[in-house]
């Protein structure tokens, strides 16, 4: 595993895409992992910029696969995670918005969505680039402590504590959903390289476990030790345990 300490989060956005931008100019149609959550929104307004500027490459032969999606909104809720990335990223770049996936969570038979989306992602060619945050206890997407190391994409229930840490995108965390469709570890280790990104002290124990403790399901993010390629991008805050 790479570890990348940088003086700024500001610094990290610009690494991670800097690297999204370097994939699409090698491979245009290129397979992106896309995070939804405020750690990699730094990165995507810098790709967005520079996308407006010209100075970015073109997304048109792109396909995109969300790790995560709240199960039980409206469709087209302003949280959902399809929405939330088509607001911050994807209807920003001339990427085609049919080839922008996320885990059927409307689906009558959830079990099923999961393994039609896992064959999704192996039909693209799997995910060349996922992008990745972490949560405050360790989850990597919505696995939360406890997840199989070798899980697949499924329902998942989440934990109070990662209501509370998301209820800032809700009314309360009355309003954040009970449960979500997710990537499963097992899934997202399929990926060529894993670009996590953190900043701030409140993910610096998380990043301390994941990067330094033991390989356990009590941390999901400690996956990434196992990962061939794996960057982990940390503005001071965030890596201040380590
Ligand atoms: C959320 C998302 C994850 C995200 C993590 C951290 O609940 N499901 O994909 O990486 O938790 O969130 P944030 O980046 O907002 O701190």
């Amino acid at each position: 595993m790479e570890v990348v300490l940088l003086p700024s989060a500001d610094d990290a956005a610009r690494m991670l895409a800097d690297a999204i931008d370097a994939l699409v100019r090698r491979r245009p149609d290129a397979v992106l992992g896309l995070a939804t959550g405020s750690s990699p929104l730094l990165a995507y307004e810098e790709l967005v910029d520079r996308h407006r500027r010209g100075s970015g490459p073109s997304y048109a032969a792109v396909r995109a696969f969300l790790l995560d999606e709240y199960v039980g909104l409206p469709a087209g809720h302003p949280q959902s995670y399809r929405a939330t990335i088509e607001r911050e990223l994807t209807g920003h770049l001339d990427i085609d918005p049919r080839n922008v996936h996320a885990p059927d969570a409307g689906a009558e038979d959830l079990t099923d969505a999961g393994r039609r989306y896992d064959a999704a992602i192996a039909a693209a060619g799997g995910v060349d680039l996922q992008v990745l945050g972490i949560g405050t206890d360790g989850h990597l997407a919505f696995n939360e402590p406890g997840s199989s190391l070798a899980s697949r994409t499924r329902l998942k229930t989440l934990t109070s504590r990662t209501r509370e840490d998301n209820a800032r995108f809700f009314g309360g965390t009355g309003d954040v959903p009970r449960h979500v469709m997710t990537q499963g570890l097992g899934t997202i280790l399929e990926a060529r390289h894993l670009v996590l990104v953190a900043s701030g002290s409140g993910k610096a124990t998380a990043i301390a476990a994941a990067v330094e403790g033991p390989l356990t399901a009590s941390c999901p993010a400690s996956v990434l030790q196992l990962h061939p390629h794996a960057t982990v991008l940390v503005d001071e805050a965030a890596g201040s345990r380590l």
